[in-house]
């Protein structure tokens, strides 16, 4: 399994891999939207065998808290062939797009998504429950990509509006 950047050529087969593992538009448009407006931290994709077989993109939100502005990166969405799901190529793509939000000065990373799956790379409610988001919630997590980034920060996340389909 190869991973790399998203380049143009892609752009189809991620909107088919999303329409594919999502079973609905959504995803594919909500990756087609934080490219647009310039929002990507990083788009990875997944090649096994010549095929893409996994995506996972992270983008840039904002948390206002009352002391200002912290930048935050956002797992969503990702996606795995379904065909070719449970063989590790989710969680690569999750360990390679964390290290490159670390890399790219990010210290906080925060996902909607399955209660099951994210905890084993680090993510917790726990973590997330003094932010204020659109999806609070269990599936709602966090994750210190430095060591003490959440400590003592409370606020309120600010998606961009691509995410408004979601709400
Ligand atoms: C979630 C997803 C990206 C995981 O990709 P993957 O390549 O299958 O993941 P991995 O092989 O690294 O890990 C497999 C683990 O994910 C778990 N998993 C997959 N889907 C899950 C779900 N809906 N809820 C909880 N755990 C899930 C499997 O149970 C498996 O756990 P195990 O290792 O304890 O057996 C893939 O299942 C997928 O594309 N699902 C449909 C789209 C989706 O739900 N995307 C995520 C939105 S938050």
């Amino acid at each position: 399994m190869d991973i790399r950047e998203e380049d143009p050529c892609d752009g189809a087969d991620i909107g088919n891999l999303n329409r594919r593992a999502f079973g609905g538009d959504a995803e594919g448009r909500l990756v087609d939207r934080l490219r647009v407006e310039g929002l990507t931290i990083t788009s990875l994709v997944a090649i096994v065998e010549g095929k893409l077989a996994g995506h996972i993109l992270f983008s840039e939100v904002v948390i206002e808290t009352g002391a200002g502005s912290v930048r935050a990166a956002s797992l969503a969405p990702m996606a795995v062939r379904p065909e070719l799901q449970r063989r590790g190529i989710g969680s690569a793509l999750v360990r390679r797009g964390l290290e490159i939000c670390r890399n790219s000065g990010y210290s906080i990373a925060i996902v909607v998504g399955h209660t099951g799956y994210y905890p084993r790379f680090g993510f917790s409610p726990e973590k997330a429950r003094p932010l204020r988001s659109p999806f609070a919630g269990p599936a709602f997590m966090a994750l210190e990509l430095t060591p003490g980034a959440l400590e003592g920060i409370a606020g309120t996340v600010i998606y961009p509006p691509a995410f408004s389909m979601f709400d």
